[in-house]
């Protein structure tokens, strides 16, 4: 490792890196009253944690001056002034502030963050978190897609989170708190967004070694492009047109991706991967780790391995020309 020339500069480095300052995910720049809460709260933690932490090292001062029994200042020999002083400041003092941080943390705010009750007027949509990719359904369509979650902005949205295999955390910084998808559970949180735009969120819950690469986006649009965006989703895949591409599907149906992987419409119906209906009308592949443009998709389908080591979907020696007609396939899915 190379020396650290200039510990100086560490400081506010680290403390620019901790405060996410500038990155799309940052918990202290919120888009919801949710996360506004949450942000509110992470700075009254601040203040009040600063002001205990200064009384600490006011008491540790206290100490050393009355480090011997000889000319004590402030409170001269009193076993009394002694006595209160430890109880107030070793006692009662943290004791409220706790007590008070508890209150606000978990009585008022978990209630705030909290789904609307099942059963209420409030859209569903299923989160399902895969190694390493979240699966998304609209409860009530057929609509199914994977890492980019499209919602009507300034609308409350009950996510439902559950996982199809280990324990994973579904966690969208500047819109609300975290909620782990437990096997076995079901779990909710609220997914609102103040105005238009794309959130990204990250799974946090360790959960193997592509955990650092389960992006996620959450696109809230105006409500009339959300309803569009989901009744195309809806739809089955169209069947391709162009030569190349229709050499693609037969690829795609004669080997081992069908059995992965669902396109409604077509014979495959896979449920190991990402269903890819409409996977060209996604702007990233393998949550989030590569861009869906055409050299980044033929590579992935080349190499999988490469691209994201551990993940299930396996190279299956295709040739390149073979890659190329898959890629004009899906290319076409949109
Ligand atoms: Cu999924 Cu970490």
């Amino acid at each position: 490792m190379a020396r650290i020339r200039r510990p100086g500069l560490l400081v506010p480095a680290a403390a620019l890196a901790l405060s996410g300052c500038g990155s799309p995910q940052d918990t202290l720049d919120p888009h919801s009253p949710q996360s506004g809460d949450i942000a509110a709260l992470w700075w009254w933690m601040l203040a009040v944690a600063g002001a205990v932490f200064l009384g600490a090292l006011a008491m540790l001062g206290l100490a050393w001056l009355r480090r011997s029994r000889r000319g004590l200042p402030f409170f001269g020999e009193s076993e009394r002034a002694t006595t209160g002083l430890v109880v107030a400041f070793g006692m009662v003092i943290p004791a409220t502030v706790l007590v008070a941080l508890f209150g606000v943390a978990d009585l008022y705010l978990i209630k705030r963050t909290s789904a609307p009750a099942a059963g209420s007027s409030a859209m569903t949509v299923d989160v399902v978190g895969h190694q390493w990719f979240w699966e998304v359904r609209y409860p009530g369509t057929r609509a199914v897609t994977a890492n980019e979650i499209h919602i009507p902005a300034r609308t409350p949205v009950r996510v439902v989170a559950t996982t199809a295999d280990v324990i994973h955390s579904f966690w969208v910084p500047e819109l609300n708190r975290k909620v782990d998808t437990i096997p076995g559970q079901r779990n909710s949180v609220l997914l609102y967004a103040d105005e238009p735009g794309t959130y990204r969120g990250q799974c946090a819950e360790f959960c193997g070694l592509q955990h650092a690469h389960m992006g996620l986006a959450v696109v809230a649009q105006p409500r009339a492009r959300f309803r569009a965006w989901l009744e195309r989703q809806a739809r089955p895949a169209a069947p391709p047109s162009a030569a190349r591409a229709r050499r693609g599907r037969r690829v795609f149906m004669a080997n081992a991706c069908s059995d992965c992987h669902t396109i409604r419409g077509t014979p495959a119906q896979g449920k190991v991967g990402p269903d890819l209906t409409h996977v060209a009308g996604r702007s990233t592949l393998a949550a989030l780790t590569i861009p869906n443009a055409p050299r980044e998709l033929a590579a992935w389908i080349r190499d999988p391995q490469a691209v994201k080591p551990g993940n299930r979907m396996p190279g299956l020696r295709l040739s390149p020309r073979q890659v190329g007609e898959l890629v004009a396939y899906l290319e076409h899915l949109r």
